[in-house]
């Protein structure tokens, strides 16, 4: 087993700091197939799309959402695959679903992937697992090639999925009209660096994730906000963070955060807030939910790209360089699993191994 690790103590790791490579290989392996070209053909002609995952592979389910309406102008519906019953009984045969499973056999997921095809609709799987039942159900399918994922917390299946289906709406962009041909080989091309975004993004924060997991251990709970982009980044940061530190992390859109949420904030509570672009949208409304935290007393932390350092009211900033709307996931995501993972490890928890959770849930 530790050959397996690569020399690392936990697979976790392993897993993380394999992001790099496996973007890489993920991006040459779709260049290199007509895998998005077959699904992007599909959506082009949906009348609706929907798409839908678990845990993880939800919140990659939202990021394309995000990245399908400011890319190709197209509406996307997201539900988590275990609430496929709202979308049920209704006719999909115009509909197409975009079912996002990297092991490719969870149950939820493959209930509403039957159940949607049984009422006419058509449906692309985006899974890990080559032959898993899944992507055999599924009319097209677009792998990630991120290798086996042992660790039972999603790490690089996570991005190599973000990768895919940003592939998928860059290419359905440049069918529909809503990017030329060069601003579609432009964005393939900065795509392809999502490797060097991830390189950078573990770099720029192995030793300050340090600092900051040693400030949050001893805490109860933690708020993880964001705006744009960085909301389904922060869905995914909470989810790592609770999963395998135990700790109670919480993700809101930050706009949200005084509906409510705020009520909880006072001295010593920590608020991470993630810092996306387009900068100049959204600087000025994080940085009036970052004075709203530091009213009540709030440890106010940034993880972010580039262009956020001059926030007022931050006690910890990790800088993660400057990278556009569609790198930066790359770069914002890893110091967060760092975080998830170093929290894991100084509680003595087994960030592999996280109690009560398994794999891949095939039972309801
Ligand atoms: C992620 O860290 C979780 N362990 C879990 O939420 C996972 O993403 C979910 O169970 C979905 O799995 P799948 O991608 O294999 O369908």
């Amino acid at each position: 087993e530790d050959a397996e690790k690569g020399g690392y103590p936990h697979y976790m790791l392993k897993e993380i700091m394999e992001q790099p490579r496996v973007l890489f290989e993920t991006y040459t392996g779709l260049a290199s197939s007509r895998e998005l070209e077959n699904a992007a053909k599909l959506l082009s002609n949906a009348e609706k799309i929907f798409v839908t995952g678990a845990g993880t592979s939800y919140h990659a389910g939202l990021v394309f959402a995000y990245y399908m309406a400011r890319i190709a102008k197209r509406p996307v519906i997201p539900f988590i695959s275990s609430e496929y019953l709202a979308y049920r009984d209704m006719d999909h045969s115009n509909s197409v679903l975009v079912a996002i499973s990297q092991s490719g056999e969870t149950i939820d997921t493959l209930q509403a992937v039957r159940s949607f095809k049984s009422s006419g609709g058509r449906v692309i799987a985006v899974s890990n697992v080559i032959g898993s039942t899944i992507p055999r159900e599924a009319d097209v399918t677009v792998y990630t090639r991120a290798g086996p994922e042992i660790g039972v917390a999603a790490t690089k299946t996570f991005l190599t999925q973000v990768l895919a289906l940003t592939g998928m709406a860059l290419t359905l962009a440049q069918y529909n009209g809503s990017m030329t041909q060069n601003e579609y080989r432009k964005a393939m091309d900065t795509l392809k660096n999502a490797g060097h975004a991830a390189s950078a993004g573990i770099d720029r924060s192995i030793r300050a994730v340090e600092l900051l997991a040693s400030s949050l251990r001893s805490k109860g709970n933690i708020y993880v906000l964001g705006r744009g982009l960085g909301v389904a980044l922060a869905y995914e940061a909470a989810l790592k963070i609770k999963e395998v530190s135990y700790i109670h992390a919480e993700a809101y859109p930050a706009g949200e955060s005084k509906h409510g949420p705020i009520a909880l904030v006072e001295d010593g509570f920590p608020v991470i807030f993630v810092g996306v672009p387009p900068r100049e949208e959204l600087h000025e409304k994080l940085q009036s939910n970052v004075m709203e935290m530091k009213a009540r007393g709030a440890s106010t932390i940034v993880v972010g790209v580039s262009g956020y350092d001059d926030l007022k009211g931050v006690d910890f900033y990790i800088d993660v360089g400057n990278y556009d709307e569609i790198l930066a996931p790359y770069a914002v995501v890893p110091p967060f699993q760092l975080l998830a993972y170093k929290l894991a490890v100084m509680l003595n928890r087994d960030p592999d191994k996280p109690r009560n959770l398994a794999k891949t849930v095939t039972v309801e």
